[in-house]
């Protein structure tokens, strides 16, 4: 994206100037930008190919996170998301780290664990000296389950075996899946070599399938933030430092506390998760491996941690990530395609490190709210709008009742109520 991701006023477009302008910076066609953001993407008919005793399709809203940088270079990350003020809230915790630089990200491992459940192992040591002792042959047996996902480069990689007590054994082959998700590739690989670890194990053999603790195929993100990005625009008080140890205090809290931690970790799974949905990807198998891997100390921590560093506030985010960019759902969903082409993602790694990137703006931005005024102001005031729109406003109606309401304080379906009547009867 040649001129970046700031885009100043967006919000202050309406729909068909926003997509013009984005149609002229990304070089998407506009009718193809708003053919798919108005149809939702899926038509009805589609979507009963896709799942089963369907009645139609179900929408939700598309958006953008804008001012992001991310390893040197701007990008747009496509949200899909019902909350208010997450793609407010992430732009704006973006443009404040683009300050410093923007969003460094890496991918710590690229490998999807596939499992094999092997059960009443007679001597699990022996077994475990066989299992390893034939690792060639069942590497082979597995790639000859996925020839073509060897022929683009990936495949199994490794072998792994973890003895779980009570004659429970478990092998764990690691795949490299390229581009894709692999849950269906992973899960042929544990059914290609289940009954030969079953025979060289002398044991029963129990489950096939991925592992969604997908830890593995971890990213790393990271940002800095200078302090006096955290204040600019709030006037004098309090201090960027008193707003930086105030999140690192609240980091700590989360890290102390997994009633904290939980919460802490939905504010970066909003942003997360909007990416993940707008990209037609799993998101409960991220949720899954996210929360999953938060507890893998056996205490439930946060997944990003924040400390102040001189006159800074650095944050650091680590969490499994396997998302795909080709099959699934991207073959049938056309405005999954095109928020890939929105976010010019180039690799499934590419969109772990976009979507962790986000994640880390969205808990930078709810901590920088906790932390200062409190989150309701700014929430509810961008919920104004859905709270006018439930009252029954129209058009330009929507805009006058959320100032009202946000005047009043009140976001309140009655409150609007009212304020249409009073509206109405001006
Ligand atoms: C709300 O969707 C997310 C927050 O609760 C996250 C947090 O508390 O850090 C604001």
């Amino acid at each position: 994206m040649s001129e970046g991701s700031r885009f100043p006023g967006f919000h202050r477009l309406d729909l068909e100037q926003r997509r013009q302008l984005v149609a002229a910076r990304t070089g998407i066609r506009l009718e193809r930008l708003t053919g798919a953001l108005t149809s939702g993407g899926l038509s009805a008919e589609a979507a009963d190919k896709v799942v089963e005793n369907v009645l139609g399709v179900y929408g939700l809203p598309f958006g953008l996170v804008l001012n992001l940088r991310l390893n040197g270079r701007d990008r747009l990350a496509p949200m899909v998301v019902e909350e208010p003020s997450v793609i407010a809230a992430a732009s704006n915790a973006a443009k404040m780290v683009r300050a410093a630089g923007g969003f460094h990200a890496r991918m710590l491992d690229e490998l999807m664990v596939s499992q094999v459940q092997l059960f009443d192992v007679p001597e699990p040591a022996g077994a475990v000296a066989r299992l390893e002792a034939a690792q060639a042959e069942l590497l082979a047996l597995a790639a000859s389950a996925v020839p073509g996902l060897c022929e683009r480069g990936g495949g199994p990689r490794e072998l792994e075996i973890r003895v779980l007590g009570e004659g429970y054994l478990v092998v764990h082959v690691l795949v490299d899946c390229r581009d894709a998700m692999g849950a269906n590739l992973v899960n042929g690989v544990a059914e290609a070599i289940g009954p030969r670890a079953a025979e060289l194990a002398g044991g029963k053999l129990g489950l096939r399938i991925l592992s969604n603790l997908a830890d593995r195929r971890r990213v790393h993100v990271s940002c800095r933030v200078r302090a006096e990005e955290l204040t600019r625009g709030s006037g004098q008080s309090p201090s960027g430092l008193d707003v930086i140890d105030a999140i690192a205090q609240a980091s700590r809290f989360a890290e102390l506390d997994p009633y904290r931690a939980a919460t802490h970790n939905k504010g970066i799974m909003n942003g997360v998760d909007a990416v993940v949905l707008a990209t037609g990807n799993d998101f409960r198998a991220v949720e899954a491996g996210a929360h999953a891997y938060a507890a893998r100390s056996g205490h439930y921590a946060p997944l990003a941690v924040w400390r102040r560093d001189g006159d800074a506030l650095v944050g650091v985010l680590e969490l499994p990530l396997a998302l795909g960019v080709v099959g699934g759902t991207l073959r049938v969903h056309p405005l999954a395609q095109l928020a890939l082409e929105l976010g010019e993602v180039g690799s499934a790694s590419d969109l772990a490190m976009l979507a962790a990137a986000v994640g880390l703006a969205s808990n930078l931005a709810a901590l920088r709210a906790l932390a200062t005024e409190g989150i309701q102001r700014g929430h509810m005031g961008l919920h104004a709008r859905s709270v006018a729109t439930a009252a029954g406003a129209q058009g330009a109606e929507v805009e006058a009742v959320a100032a009202a309401l946000r005047e009043t304080g009140t976001v309140t379906l009655e409150e609007a109520r009212r304020q249409l009547t009073l509206l109405r009867e001006r």
